[in-house]
């Protein structure tokens, strides 16, 4: 016994190697997995290299699994301990399959420590490599029912936009050099006031986690919503300037969107340790250029499907944002555990914010009753339809998936306010609201 060690000490000290030769490894295969949400897979570990003096103390040490977030993917109770006496005492080494199951969206890594029971202390694997932890990434569950999701966005949009290219004639442009004013402070809080708005408020509301910072700001960065012109028409204020910002808008954003992500956003994404995805940002506002076009054409060659065409804008992008809204909130369900109360704040705070300041800057710039309401509504109103399909489209699974929950929460409390004066106008200034809503009528 002696012998054997004194002989195994030349060794060491033939080889040149100080004790500490004896770090232990661990070595995943695969090292990295990505595994769709609610299933489990099998990977193989392989241990080596114990000391014999670790393996002839099987009561003191033990090898335990674990993941540092055990919410998203972790090791079944069966699996997570690896006892000593499995291993080959000639070989100091053990090799065999671990379970790894994955219970939610996101990112982790699963380690292997040697735990000593009696010090109560642990430790990761000495001799350190790049597959010595596995890195678990957990996706959307591929199911049927998500491509459904993600065409149907894709479809819709678009629609709208074959809409926007057949409404965005003469006529309407005309609005837009006659008075520039009002549309003027729309276009310019819509474009960047909402987009530094967003960034600030993700940086104050979410300052730990910027994958929710990006959620926020796609919403910022999105042009308004087509609710704004039915929420226009509902409060009495001037519909023709909420079909013009709307469109302009829209339209402007194929400009205004690469331009934020390339520069605000890249911040964001630098936080968050993720490469901006030009190529698929490009990809993807380019996409929405064809039906566009397709629009313009349509405009050019039909007027009665123009007409058509224009007069179902505003029950399109209506019913196209409720659709995409309870379809987001069905598919992802589960995204729920990840509402907080910072995610309502910021869902509530986005729009709110974005009314008040453009009502002020309205008022500032001494637009009358009607217009000022309407450039509130269109410049707080978010295409959360835009923001949900670049996010999912452009960062992918899982992180796409996660920050959808900040533009679907927005899409949820945007009415709030707006429900708020609704009521407001209906019991207490019944015959104000009736008198601008006349007015209106006769501007359009
Ligand atoms: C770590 O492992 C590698 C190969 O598995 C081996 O070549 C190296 O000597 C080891 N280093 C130490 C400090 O044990
Ligand atoms: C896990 O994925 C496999 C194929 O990828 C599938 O056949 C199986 O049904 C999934 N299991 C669960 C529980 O979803
Ligand atoms: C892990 O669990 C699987 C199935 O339950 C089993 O085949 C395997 O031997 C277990 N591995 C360890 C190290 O216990
Ligand atoms: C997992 O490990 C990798 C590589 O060491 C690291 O970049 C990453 O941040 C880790 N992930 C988590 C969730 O800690
Ligand atoms: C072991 O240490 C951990 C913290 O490192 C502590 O929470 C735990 O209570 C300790 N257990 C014992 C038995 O001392
Ligand atoms: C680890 O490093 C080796 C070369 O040292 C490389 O061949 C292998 O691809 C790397 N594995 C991972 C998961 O990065």
């Amino acid at each position: 016994m002696g012998y054997g060690y004194g002989g195994l000490l030349l060794l060491v000290l033939a080889a040149g190697l100080p004790p500490t030769a004896f770090g232990w490894m661990a070595h995943f295969r695969p090292s990295k997995l990505r595994l769709p949400m609610g299933n489990s897979t099998q990977v193989q570990l392989f241990l080596g290299n114990v000391a014999p003096s670790t393996l002839q103390q099987p009561d003191r040490f033990v090898f335990r699994l674990q993941s540092l977030n055990e919410g998203l993917a972790r090791v079944p109770e069966e699996n997570a301990t690896i006892p000593l006496s499995l291993f080959d005492p000639q070989t100091r080494d053990w090799s065999g399959p671990i379970v790894i199951e994955a219970h939610f969206l996101g990112l982790t890594n699963v380690t292997v420590r040697l735990h000593d029971l009696r010090l109560n202390t642990s430790e990761l694997p000495t001799n350190w490599s790049n597959d010595s932890q596995l890195e678990v990434t957990v996706q959307r569950p591929n199911r049927v029912l998500d491509h459904i999701f993600l065409g149907s966005i894709i479809v819709l949009m678009s629609l709208l936009y074959i809409n926007f290219g057949a409404a965005l004639n003469l006529e309407v442009l005309r609005g837009l050099v006659t008075r520039p004013i009002g549309p003027c402070i729309g276009l310019v809080m819509q474009l960047v006031g909402m987009p530094l708005l967003s960034y600030a408020l993700g940086v104050f509301i979410f300052p730990q986690s910027p994958a929710m910072q990006l959620g926020l700001f796609f919403t910022g960065i999105s042009p308004s919503g087509g609710a704004s012109n039915t929420w226009a028409a509902v409060l009495g204020g001037n519909i023709h300037l909420s079909v013009l910002m709307t469109t302009v808008g829209n339209v402007a954003a194929f400009a205004t969107i690469p331009l934020w992500t390339f520069t605000l956003g890249q911040l964001i994404f630098e936080r968050a340790g993720m490469e901006v995805p030009y190529r698929k940002i490009a990809t993807y506002c380019a996409g929405l250029i064809v039906p566009l076009i397709i629009g313009l054409v349509i405009q050019k060659r039909s007027s009665r499907l123009t007409r058509v065409l224009v007069r179902l804008l505003k029950p399109i992008s209506a019913t196209l944002l409720l659709i995409i809204i309870v379809f987001a909130i069905i598919t992802n369900y589960y995204l729920f555990y990840l509402f907080s109360w910072q995610i309502a704040v910021a869902g509530l705070a986005l729009p709110s914010l974005g009314y008040i300041f453009a009502w002020l800057a309205s008022k500032l710039l001494h637009q009358n009753a009607a217009d000022a309401l309407t450039i509130a509504i269109e410049v707080g109103i978010q295409n959360t339809g835009i923001a949900i399909f670049l996010l999912l489209g452009a960062l992918g699974s899982p992180v796409g998936d996660i920050t959808t929950v900040v533009p679907v929460a927005v899409a949820v409390m945007t009415p709030l306010p707006l429900l708020g004066i609704y009521v407001y106008n209906r019991c207490c200034r019944h015959k104000i609201s009736e008198g601008s809503a006349g007015e209106a009528e006769r501007i359009v």
